[in-house]
Formats: C-alpha cells, sequence, structure tokens
C-alpha cells in the first residue's frame, strides 16, 4: 500500500508539471519506463516487475483512454477500475491470472489486447457488457476450449484472434459467426486436431444465412484443424437449406481458408457432387476464393487432398 501511495504521488505530480513527457524512470523500484500524454499511458521495459498499474488522481485517471503495459504485470491490475474511460488496452506478454480478471468497469473498451498473458480460459465477457469492443486479441495463451456463449454479448466485436493456443473443442460455434459486426476469426491453433466439434445443423445455417444476408458481409474463419465438412451438415441434408441461403453461406465465407493437416475428411463421390452442385450457384470470382483453394478432401490413396468444389475432383 505504502508503495502504491508513493507512487500515486509522484505521477501526479509529473503528470501536472507536463503533457507529454518521457521519464527515465518512472516508478521506483522497478525498471519501469513511462510515457505520459494527456489521455494515455505507456509503460516500457518494466519486465515484469508490477503487481499494479499505477493510479493518478482521479480527474487525470478519467482522462486517460489509452493504456499499453506490455510485459509489465505479474498479476491482474486491481486499479483498472481507477480508469474507467479506457478505450485501448494492451496487457499483452504480461502474467494474468484469468480468475481475477474483471473488465466490467472499463465497458468503454474497443480494443483488447491479452496475447501472451498464459490465460487458460476465454473471459466470461457475459458479465461485462463491453458493447463497444471491436478488437479481441486472445492469440499464443492456453486456452483449451472456445466457448461462443461467453462471447455472445460482444455485437460490436470485428476481429477476433484465437491463434497459437492449444484449442481442443469449441462450443456454440454458432453464437460466434452470428455475431452481427465479426468479420475475422483466426482459430490457426498449435493443437493438432480440434477433437470436439459439433457439426451446425441445416436449420442453424439457415439462420445464419438469414443473418448475413446483406450484400457485403464477409467473415473468414482461418483453421487449420478443422475442415469445413465438419461444422457443415452432411450433403445429404442440403436440400433443407433453401438454395438462396446456400449462396449467401458460400459468399459469406468465401474468404476464409480451411486447411486441414490431420483432418482432412476423405473424399465421397456423392458428397462431392452436392458440395460442387451448390458452391456453382454462387456468383463470386469463386476460382480465386480462398475457400475454394483451400477446402479439401482426401482421395482414397490417403495422400493427395483434393479441391472440394473443383469439379475435376472426382474419382
Ligand atoms: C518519447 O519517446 C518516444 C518513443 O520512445 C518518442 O517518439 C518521443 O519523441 C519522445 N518524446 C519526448 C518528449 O522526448
Ligand atoms: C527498453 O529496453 C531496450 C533493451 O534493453 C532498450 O533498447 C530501449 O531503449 C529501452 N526503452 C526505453 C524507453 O528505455
Ligand atoms: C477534479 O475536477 C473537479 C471539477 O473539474 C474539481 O472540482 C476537483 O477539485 C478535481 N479534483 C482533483 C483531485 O484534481
Ligand atoms: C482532462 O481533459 C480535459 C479536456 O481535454 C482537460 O480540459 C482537463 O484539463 C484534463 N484534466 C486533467 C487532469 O488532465
Ligand atoms: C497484441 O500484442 C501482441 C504482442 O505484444 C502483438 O504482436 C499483436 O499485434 C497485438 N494485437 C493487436 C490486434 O494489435
Ligand atoms: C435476403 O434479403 C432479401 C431482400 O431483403 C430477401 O428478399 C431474401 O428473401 C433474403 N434471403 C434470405 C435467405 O434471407
Ligand atoms: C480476405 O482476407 C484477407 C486476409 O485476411 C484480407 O486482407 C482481405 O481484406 C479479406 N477480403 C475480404 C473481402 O474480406
Amino acid at each position: 500500500m505504502c508503495k502504491v501511495r508513493q507512487l500515486l504521488i509522484f505521477l501526479s505530480c509529473l503528470f501536472t508539471s507536463t503533457n507529454s513527457t518521457n521519464v527515465s524512470s518512472c516508478i521506483s523500484n522497478t525498471p519501469c519506463k513511462c510515457l505520459l500524454t494527456e489521455d494515455s499511458f505507456t509503460l516500457l521495459n518494466c519486465s515484469y516487475s508490477l503487481p499494479d498499474l499505477p493510479i493518478f488522481n482521479s480527474n487525470t485517471s478519467l482522462n486517460i483512454t489509452k493504456i499499453i503495459a506490455r510485459h509489465a504485470l505479474i498479476r491482474w491490475p486491481l486499479h483498472l477500475c481507477s480508469y474507467s474511460n479506457i478505450e485501448i488496452l494492451d496487457l499483452s506478454g504480461s502474467y494474468l491470472d484469468a480468475q481475477y480478471m474483471d473488465l466490467s468497469c472499463v465497458s468503454q473498451l474497443l480494443f483488447l489486447n491479452l496475447s501472451n498473458t498464459q490465460i487458460r480460459k476465454i473471459p466470461n465477457f457475459r458479465r461485462y457488457g463491453l458493447k463497444n469492443l471491436q478488437t479481441l486479441d486472445l492469440s499464443n495463451n492456453q486456452i483449451e476450449v472456445l466457448d461462443g456463449s461467453l462471447l455472445r454479448s460482444l455485437n460490436n466485436l470485428v476481429t477476433l484472434n484465437v491463434e497459437n493456443n492449444p484449442l481442443k473443442y469449441i462450443d456454440y460455434f454458432d453464437y460466434i459467426l452470428g455475431l452481427s459486426s465479426l468479420e475475422s476469426i483466426n482459430l490457426m491453433s498449435s493443437s493438432s486436431t480440434l477433437t470436439t466439434k459439433k457439426q451446425l445443423s441445416a436449420i442453424q445455417w439457415t439462420n445464419l444465412a438469414h443473418k448475413w444476408n446483406s450484400s457485403n458481409k464477409y467473415f473468414s474463419i482461418r483453421t487449420n484443424t478443422f475442415s469445413l465438412q465438419s461444422i457443415f451438415p452432411n450433403p445429404d441434408q442440403f436440400q433443407m437449406i433453401p438454395l438462396d441461403s446456400m449462396k449467401i453461406i458460400f459468399q459469406t465465407l468465401s474468404n476464409s481458408t480451411f486447411t486441414t493437416l490431420f483432418s482432412t475428411p476423405p473424399c465421397n463421390c456423392v458428397h462431392l457432387r452436392n458440395y460442387q452442385r451448390v458452391f456453382s450457384f454462387t456468383y463470386y470470382n469463386k476460382n480465386l476464393s480462398p475457400l475454394y483453394q483451400t477446402t479439401t478432401c482426401i482421395l482414397p490413396n490417403g495422400i493427395i487432398h483434393a479441391r472440394l468444389f473443383d469439379y475435376r475432383t472426382f474419382f
């Protein structure tokens, strides 16, 4: 406590004395360097020496909209609530214990970077009501379960990065696909297979198509562990999805890539024909689309990955 108070006095002095400054050492007994401006502060070179964020007097804190503290903290900062107007928060590289994570007092967040913070779970965003959040970076962590229901309230989320986590399975993927502003999700995983991956039903895809029905909607999925076929209904159920909806779905996903190393499904003659038929109805320049290029099935020889949508793939 004593240390924190010292810090507070020191920083508020500093802050009132100048609008923007670089100081050589801003928090005593740490290697931290601070860059302060009227509306942001950046902590540099702390190298895991901070148990919490420094605090200013309340008027100053409320003017801060941007905090960058990379590789700085050794646990979740309880003082975060002093900065209730921040819009940009980058705590990447710090050690954060998800158990104490609390974002309920920073409801203005637009950008949140929790990359490389050793978290094991998706924070429960349902609790926080981050209605404005547009960018969420959870890459390079230890997350094994991607539970879409925890992200369901993030209606303004545009980019979700879950790259390089040892993901084992995804729950409620339809909630993620249905987020109204989401344009891209990076699921490039550090584990070799996503073991449990429930297919979405024909009805769920039809509902998604209904939500995606606007000319400019693109949804880009990047994955190396599961195939399109594993989240799509079996082709014998394709007739349950109206052709209009099918077009919307493939158009919206045209920028997605489904490369899989270990879980490419075998080619099936009847399925191939169904996939190729529905794909042939889509209007865009399909041969150039990443979806067309990367979605494959494996031929009976067990070696060749053939393009699922290419009518030349048959056997
Ligand atoms: C403070 O440091 C930053 C980056 O290290 C530099 O761009 C900026 O010009 C410096 N400002 C002052 C006032 O020295
Ligand atoms: C932070 O540390 C790096 C490497 O030790 C050094 O090059 C850089 O100048 C330091 N930054 C500041 C603001 O002192
Ligand atoms: C904060 O601002 C209010 C009104 O602008 C003022 O009355 C108050 O004294 C300020 N508090 C501090 C700690 O500067
Ligand atoms: C907060 O920002 C307002 C508007 O930019 C400014 O007038 C005020 O002086 C700032 N307060 C502090 C404590 O920096
Ligand atoms: C988050 O932080 C990491 C590491 O500091 C950085 O590489 C990444 O680009 C940041 N993410 C975003 C969305 O800016
Ligand atoms: C998409 O929107 C158009 C125009 O609003 C409508 O006529 C069409 O039925 C919709 N299609 C689907 C699959 O929702
Ligand atoms: C497709 O994805 C690439 C790479 O992520 C991106 O640069 C491009 O803007 C996307 N195109 C569309 C139409 O979304």
